[in-house]
């Protein structure tokens, strides 16, 4: 018996997006969703409590930060990840394949492993397969993912190739050195760049091997959105079709609608945290800068079509005030009205595929957020 099951309710008559729950030991999923992001063990600002409260089912973590600090040996002995940040719903943990390209120091790649050094204290350290799934065990995520290079944008084809096939045997390696499928599943991670080949052979090889989910990555890592809408139309249908499908680090609304459209089920992303931090909203109307002055004694909400608890209680001007006085209250409320905004637009996005209507919604969402789209 795997840990996860894909439960497939129904596919879109306009569109052929599936609405489908995941059933994780921690708790059913509603699919497609959006996972906030808790790199450090913490969705930056917000409680468990506040979380649930906007309904989120899952959020994410990262191997290679806890790896880091405070250590999985420390996290083990808490008693997992779960209860050593007090959240009971479902956890999914990045294997570090990706942060270890973007943020680690003097990389040196070789199909034993990776060999980095800490970005924290220079530290000399190493990942492998072997590595990140013993410490995705100690954490005891509900989802672990296969360690994979994630390669950079452009990348030449040769190099993709011999990458591709290496992140093939790594997540072999990771589901030999598995010590917990009975109550964690390990996704593998389908590569191969902007090659439509490789990524059609990536997804062939890691579909042969019995993982219970599969995620794209290498996208959004800075090509135009057309080719990533083009390397989904050509892996996703290749995937099987009674297991879960996340597209890694994807969470702008159109990126949102347009991956459901083309059958993910799963997607997580900084963005909602990060802007927030900057003092930018997504908003029904598109992205509002509540810092600008224009906002000076606008005692409106932040979203006039939203509900959560930022716009219920609290005035843009307030929360401009707060950013600008440095308040932390400010970048909470607005990354509580941000994670809100994505975990709707994901509710809703699942109500029009019940009804059949997810092109008609993309293009009412799109003539109101304003962007340009065929
Ligand atoms: N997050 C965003 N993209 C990727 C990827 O390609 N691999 C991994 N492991 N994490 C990601
Ligand atoms: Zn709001």
């Amino acid at each position: 018996m795997s840990a996860i099951r894909y439960e497939l309710i129904k596919t879109c008559a306009q569109t052929g997006a599936r609405l489908g729950r995941v059933h994780t030991p921690h708790g059913t999923i509603d699919t497609p969703t959006f996972m906030p992001v808790g790199t450090q063990a913490s969705v930056k600002g917000m409680s468990p409590e506040e979380l649930k409260s906007l309904n989120a089912q899952i959020i994410l973590s990262n191997t290679y930060h806890l790896f880091l600090r405070p250590g999985h040996e420390l996290v083990r002995e808490a008693g997992g990840l779960h209860k050593f940040m007090n959240w009971d719903r479902a956890i999914l943990t990045d294997s570090g394949g990706f942060q270890v390209f973007s943020l680690a120091e003097m990389r040196k790649i070789r199909e034993e492993g990776v060999e980095f050094r800490s970005h924290l204290n220079g530290d000399k350290l190493f990942l492998s397969p072997e590595v990140a799934t013993e410490v995705q065990n100690a954490l005891g995520s509900d989802i672990m993912m296969a360690f994979d290079e994630c390669p950079p944008y452009p990348a030449e084809y040769e190099y993709v190739k011999q990458s591709t096939e290496r992140t093939t045997r790594w997540a072999e390696r990771c589901l030999k050195a598995h010590a917990r499928p009975h109550d964690q599943g390990l996704f593998a991670i389908v590569q191969g760049g902007m090659h439509k080949d490789l990524r059609r052979q990536s997804a062939l090889d890691l579909t042969s091997l019995d993982f219970p989910g599969y995620a794209m990555g290498g996208l959004s890592v800075g090509e135009p959105k057309h080719l990533m809408y083009e390397m989904l139309e050509e892996t996703v249908p290749l995937l099987p079709s009674g297991k879960p499908r996340y597209l890694m680090g994807v969470g702008s609304p159109d990126a949102l609608i347009e991956g459901s459209i083309r059958g993910i089920d799963m997607f997580d992303c900084v963005l909602p945290t990060r802007i927030a931090r900057n003092g930018t909203a997504m908003t029904s109307q598109g992205r509002l800068v509540v810092k600008n002055a224009k906002y000076t004694s606008d005692f409106g909400p932040l979203d006039p079509e939203c509900s959560c608890y930022a716009c219920r209680n609290y005035s843009r001007a307030y929360i401009r005030h707060l950013i600008r006085a440095d308040e932390m209250f400010g970048l909470r409320l607005t990354s509580i009205h941000n994670l809100h905004f994505l975990v709707h637009l994901m509710e809703q996005v699942r109500e029009a595929i019940r009804e059949d209507r997810l092109r008609d919604f993309r293009d009412e969402f799109f003539e109101k957020y304003g962007m340009a789209h065929n």
